[in-house]
């Protein structure tokens, strides 16, 4: 595999953990403020990243390339208003579209096929978890202050149990 195209999928374990990270600290978040179904909107979230983690783990392994684990940065501990967590959800899973973009970029100039047929899995999820959190931050401005509009969204985003956002 070409070296930098290995380097970047390492890189992308570690981001995806630090997705998974941000939001499990967004989970804790919601917990303690009263809001055990947008926690639980998060740590769904946390859980599907980790498991792109893994995913790209697993492909690393299965091409017979080494895997490198990096450093995870810490999680800020506080998130504001449900709106202004969402939407730094809704940014994180921008920058995260961008690397698999960058990824993608440098499998095609390798011609490493394999690794871009790989990399359809991904794109295709970025365009639904930037859909899926979109509309939740839609949801929750269109709430603004409303306590009961909030607490109805709680318990609406507190029904998911899956990877679907
Ligand atoms: Fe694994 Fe939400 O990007």
């Amino acid at each position: 595999m070409d070296a930098n195209v290995r380097d970047l999928l390492n890189d992308q374990v570690g981001n995806e953990f630090h997705a998974a990270y941000l939001y499990l600290a967004m989970a804790g978040h919601f917990e303690t403020h009263g809001y055990q179904g947008f926690a639980q909107w998060f740590r769904m979230q946390a859980r599907e990243e980790s498991g792109h983690a893994m995913r790209l783990f697993d492909y690393l392994v299965e091409r017979g390339e080494e895997v490198e684990l990096k450093q995870i940065d810490q999680p800020p501990k506080s998130f504001g208003s449900p709106q202004e967590a969402f939407r730094a959800a809704l940014e994180h899973e921008r920058k995260v579209t961008g690397q698999i973009n960058r990824i993608y970029e440098a499998a095609s100039a390798a011609s490493d096929y394999p690794t871009q047929i790989m990399l359809q899995w991904f794109i295709q999820e970025q365009v639904e978890e930037e859909q899926s959190t979109g509309r939740a931050v839609e949801q929750l401005e269109m709430a603004g202050e409303n306590r009961a509009a909030l607490l109805m969204l709680d318990t609406s985003f507190g029904e998911r149990s899956s990877g679907e956002g």
